[in-house]
């Protein structure tokens, strides 16, 4: 049955680390943002925008992230074999992911509406990271310090003033599924008042 399906998804979906080499067709991964796109938003907004970056188109996102971290003081700037080879191995690790979705939303002035504007994007993305798991399609929601980082956001094409980062997901197919870490019994977090 459809329902428990859906129930199944919920509770098997992983966070996916390590990914197979092989992309993901673009007619899923339309299919995924598309169930992605039912998420429920105020007023009809569907603040969501996707940036994807894939093949070739992979190494400028990359570089962005790689000048950031220098300008952040995550990675240092000196051109020491000891750098190098650090920024060598970023590098070959991100492009190693398939797909690299940077998740967008344009920043309302109303603080209310900001925030529907980022619930309703985190709901599209979980909608999202279910859907790629009933096609068999892993994903990592990440929130990292580049997302912050205005010239990040100019390096890609974003105003940072105007346009908030919301998550960068890795995706692709998975190369290794973890095990499940459960989750605490929902009445440890659950109060009911009734009177
Ligand atoms: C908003 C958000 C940001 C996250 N950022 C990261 C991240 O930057 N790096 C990472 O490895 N996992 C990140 N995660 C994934 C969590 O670590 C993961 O959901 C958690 O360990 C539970 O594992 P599961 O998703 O497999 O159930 C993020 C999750 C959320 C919701």
């Amino acid at each position: 049955m459809i329902i428990i399906d859906i129930l199944k998804t919920i509770k098997a979906r992983r966070s996916i680390h390590t990914f197979k080499e092989q992309e993901v067709d673009a007619a899923i991964l339309k299919e995924i943002f598309t169930y992605g796109s039912y998420a429920p938003t105020h007023y009809m907004k569907e603040p969501w925008n996707i940036k994807m970056y894939q093949e070739e188109g992979k190494h400028k996102f990359v570089d962005a992230i790689i000048s950031s971290y220098q300008r952040i003081g995550m990675i240092k700037t000196d051109e020491s074999p000891k750098t190098l080879k650090m920024i060598d191995s970023m590098k070959s690790f991100l492009l190693e992911i398939p797909h690299h979705a940077v998740i967008y939303f344009e920043k309302d002035d109303n603080p209310v509406r900001y925030e529907e504007d980022y619930a309703s994007v985190s709901a599209f993305i979980q909608n999202a990271q279910l859907a790629a798991w009933e096609y068999g399609v892993g994903m990592l929601w990440t929130i990292t310090p580049y997302m912050h980082d205005p010239e990040f956001a100019s390096d890609i094409g974003l105003n940072h003033d105007t346009m908030k980062i919301a998550a960068v997901m890795q995706i692709g197919y998975p190369k290794k599924v973890s095990h499940d870490k459960g989750r605490t019994a929902i009445e440890e977090k659950l109060e009911i008042i009734a009177k």
